[in-house]
């Protein structure tokens, strides 16, 4: 179908008009039930969407344009672990990695995910894994290969983790091809107590794969060390994992996104820092999200509201972007994860049958944490020429006990909001012109009791469905990324050439 002829959207495009021209979000602020209609609390984090440039009728319309685009089915099937990726038959299976940490129905009410027992042993043999190596105690360090969903996933999540990271060992994640990035790493590390994870879906990724002959020659520059007890490999290609000599290999499953993996044996380096207990902390909250996208109504739904945000924002309002400020610490590669969840996920000009859209699309995710972001690009979102929405992401509590920062630090989040939102008038003897705030700019407001691995997991799942509930909406399909491609082949062309210095047929640029 093509929603864009639909009446509701012309509506929406009415709704956006008035919106862009008469909308006074300062206002509205006035009346208090917006707040108790635009905010909800979801399952450990409170959402606040009030300070948008929308209100119940724009909200209201959303909803059923999404139900119009089939967002109660498609989230059904996505969730029964049917077939939602059409480009790659194949469904899309990260809620199953924790459907079994779903919590307990008082009513009895089955649990809307479907289990998958292939995926369930593929968890359980990677905290049974991890279990025994902390255990054994053989490595205080690891140093995990992957980029992409197999990288910054796990590199977010020990970062979010920090405090809960004990009793097992040290790990350090490397990505990048640069070998800066694997060099630094393995300083001061000795290869007889280091162990290598590396995780790649299809075992082919080019930054990976020389991440890990490199490491593997640095670990056998001891004699004593036998590669294959210091290497685990994750991978949806056992046989050509094992064909490097790899002989631990834990199975990523086909029908997961390396975007979506963290879930899966991919967390195997958070699970050997936090332990088995605390990963299955992480499953526990990110299911409580899936519990709540799946049973809440469209209408107080967070993850539907989110990503219903996002498609008015991009396809009504035609903002290009959205910035995202953690205020916290642990949050602080979170930016990263979500422009690959979201820009890879949606970054998209054809829907699922391959015919081109004919509005935006995913707009461009990006971000710093705060405060930091106040004193580099806060100035463009104040006073620059073009409204961008923000987000801002924070706990109300700390897991340091310094004196003052943490009050500090949240009042200059809420304050962001509201400088944003109410604007300043120039005031007697103030620069005109310079020192005027227009205001009037969106935000949207997330808020955390406080970082654990619950809070943690159940926000990363608001982002996944998120994106699944745009996607839907815009019709296209949020699992496939085959934008990617073009560049992987011209590198490899262009290696061979830079080997033998033939130029023929290239453009004078390149
Ligand atoms: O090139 C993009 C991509 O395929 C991502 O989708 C993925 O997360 C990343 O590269 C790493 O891929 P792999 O896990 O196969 O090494």
């Amino acid at each position: 179908m093509n929603l864009s002829i639909h009446p509701l959207w012309h509506a929406l495009q009415v709704h956006a008009a008035r919106c862009q021209a008469h909308f006074n979000l300062r206002q509205a602020l006035q009346v208090p039930e917006r707040f108790d209609s635009l905010s909800l609390q979801a399952p450990h984090v409170a959402l606040d969407c009030s300070k948008n440039l929308w209100d119940e009728a724009v909200l209201e319309a959303l909803v059923q344009l999404a139900e119009v685009a089939g967002l109660p089915q498609r989230r059904d099937a996505l969730l029964a672990g049917q077939v939602v990726n059409l480009t790659e038959q194949r469904p899309a299976l990260h809620a199953a990695l924790r459907a079994g940490y779903a919590p307990r129905d008082p009513h009895g009410v089955a649990h809307p995910v479907a289990r998958c027992p292939e995926l369930d042993a593929g968890v359980q043999a990677m905290l049974a894994l991890a279990e025994k190596l902390r255990t054994q105690g053989r490595f205080s360090d690891v140093v995990h290969l992957g980029i992409g969903g197999s990288g910054v996933g796990p590199e977010l999540a020990l970062q979010a983790l920090q405090p809960w990271c004990k009793g097992g060992p040290r790990v350090r994640v490397v990505s990048n091809m640069d070998g800066h990035d694997l060099h630094q790493a393995l300083q001061g590390l000795t290869p007889a107590n280091t162990l290598l994870t590396v995780a790649s879906k299809s075992w082919t990724t080019a930054e990976t794969q020389r991440n890990m002959s490199t490491a593997q020659a640095w670990l056998q520059s001891d004699p004593t060390v036998r590669w294959d007890q210091h290497c685990v490999a994750i991978t949806a290609r056992p046989a050509a994992a094992l064909q490097s000599g790899v002989t631990q290999v834990l199975p990523m499953p086909e029908g997961v996104g390396g975007r979506f993996s963290v879930w899966s044996a991919v967390g195997l380096p958070l699970a050997l820092a936090v332990g088995s207990q605390v990963f299955e902390r992480f499953l526990a909250g990110a299911a409580a999200m899936d519990a709540h996208f799946s049973q809440a109504p469209l209408e107080r739904n967070a993850p539907v509201w989110l990503g219903l945000l996002d498609v008015w924002h991009s396809s009504f309002l035609q903002w290009p972007g959205r910035c995202v400020v953690p205020y916290h610490h642990g949050l602080r590669r979170l930016p990263a994860y979500l422009q690959q969840l979201e820009m890879e996920s949606n970054g998209k000009q054809v829907k699922e049958d391959g015919t081109p859209v004919c509005y935006p699309t995913a707009g461009l995710v990006w971000g710093e944490p705060g405060s930091n972001a106040q004193h580099a690009f806060f100035q463009w979102l104040h006073q620059g020429t073009q409204r961008v929405p923000v987000e801002l992401i924070a706990a109300r509590t700390a897991a340091h006990g310094l004196p003052g920062h943490q009050e500090a630090l949240l009042a200059n989040a809420l304050a962001q909001a509201q400088a944003l939102m109410q604007g300043a008038q120039v005031q007697p003897g103030q620069l005109p012109g310079h020192q005027h705030f227009p205001g009037n700019r969106p935000s949207t407001f997330m808020l955390l009791d406080a970082l654990t691995p619950e809070s943690f997991g159940a926000l990363l799942v608001l982002h996944e469905h998120r994106v699944f509930v745009a996607g839907t909406v815009w019709g296209i399909n949020s699992f496939d990324q085959w934008g990617v491609e073009l560049g992987k082949t011209l590198a490899n062309d262009l290696l061979g050439r830079m080997a033998n210095g033939d130029v023929t047929g290239l453009d004078a640029s390149t």
